[in-house]
């Protein structure tokens, strides 16, 4: 077994070599090519939506998803304290504020019940994020989205393939951004997408992904950028999204080994799954509480000296210095509760159940090894 285990590697097993190959042997190595088109097809259709808009990363996605439905300076979006930065930079870059809505502790994700006291007058969206692949309960979030007539935008970053009542990760809201990172569950390395049912929104998003060219082509009637995807990464992402039902597959087959070696650990709380939900546990994430004998920190030091590297969860977005400026209110004591004590393991698609055996043991070992 390798002497360390590592928290995330991508899984390049399928034709990316070869469709990359067929690209640059092709000369199409920019933003146009048969495998943009082909990936933005296919992933689209697996998501159960119409339009696949690509972009050069999650972020941009988010970015362009929010200015595609017309968020300016001066809205407010809701969306959860518990995530990662880049689902809220685009809201605070594009001059809008984010209104951030504390998590519940069971699935993580944005305490549904919270949201409708944060509406007002300036309330356009709200941004749901699917944290670690598990969904969010979208039934009370629509309920609200409906009856204060806001847009609901996913951030289904960590949720390729994830589902709500059988209903994939990007179609259970208006819009959703996907990333194609290397650690997410497909990858291009660098990466993204906006999948929509709307056709007015994925035109203005194809646009400005591209500049805003125009008719005639260099006149330009809005402000555009440049996000475009090659159609190298595009062919990585084809390759991986060939056998995205395995990679995701995986992901679950090592959750459950996890959670059959890890339930009985004494204050080790595990990644849930609600009845309603498929978790696809993008990374396999871990509570660490009284009666474990080690706080979160000191188990991570733990396990680094075994040779298994872990992450933190996410430090809540009302903390970050970087949005000192927005004086943001409130509390969010389960988003602090959860950065204080939550971690993920490996999580890679591709761990063995040998290296999952070990992870499981060495647990258990230093538990066992504190309490005596
Ligand atoms: C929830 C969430 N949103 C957005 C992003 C941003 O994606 P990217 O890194 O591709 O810009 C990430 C990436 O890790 C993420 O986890």
């Amino acid at each position: 077994m390798k002497k360390f285990i590592p928290v995330c590697e991508p899984t390049l097993r399928g034709k990316e070599l070869e469709y990359v190959t067929d690209a640059i042997n092709s000369g199409w190595i920019s933003s146009a090519g048969k495998y943009i088109q082909e990936f933005e097809e296919k992933f689209s259709q697996y998501c159960g939506v119409k339009y696949g808009v690509s972009c050069s990363n999650g972020t941009k996605a988010i970015h362009l998803a929010l200015m595609a439905v017309g968020i300016k300076a001066g809205d407010e979006v809701i969306m959860p304290s518990f995530t990662m930065i880049g689902s809220c930079n685009p809201i605070v870059q594009i001059g809008a504020k984010p209104v951030f809505v504390d998590s519940e502790l069971k699935t993580w994700n944005m305490d549904t019940e919270q949201i409708e006291k944060k509406i007002t007058t300036k309330t356009k969206a709200i941004m749901i994020v699917h944290i670690y692949g598990h969904p969010v309960d979208m039934d009370a979030v629509l309920k609200i989205a409906r009856k204060h007539n806001l847009i609901v935008i996913e951030d289904a970053a960590e949720a390729h393939g994830a589902e709500y009542k059988e209903k994939k990760a990007g179609s259970l809201g208006d819009i959703a951004c996907f990333s194609f990172y290397a650690n997410k569950i497909i990858t291009t390395g660098e990466g993204g997408m906006v999948v929509t049912n709307n056709e007015k929104w994925a035109e203005h998003a194809k646009k400005l992904r591209n500049h805003f060219f125009g008719e005639p082509r260099f006149l330009h009637q809005e402000v555009g950028y440049n996000y475009r995807l090659t159609n190298m990464q595009a062919a990585i992402g084809l390759a991986q999204l060939e056998r995205i039902d395995e990679l995701v597959g995986a992901r679950r087959k090592n959750a459950q080994l996890y959670n059959s070696l890890l339930k009985d650990v004494p204050g080790i709380k595990l990644p849930v799954e609600e009845p309603w939900a498929k978790n696809v546990y993008w990374m396999y994430g871990l509570v660490v509480d009284k009666p474990f004998p080690l706080t979160m920190p000191q188990l991570r030091d733990e396990l680094q000296k075994r040779g298994i590297e872990t992450r933190t969860f996410f430090i809540g977005m009302h903390k970050q210095p970087a949005y000192a400026h927005l004086g943001v209110q409130g509390d969010f004591p389960n988003t602090e509760y959860l950065e204080k004590n939550g971690f993920y393991l490996p999580s890679s698609s591709h761990l063995t159940e040998e290296e999952i055996q070990y992870i499981a043991k060495t647990i258990k070992e230093i538990y066992t090894g504190q309490r005596t």
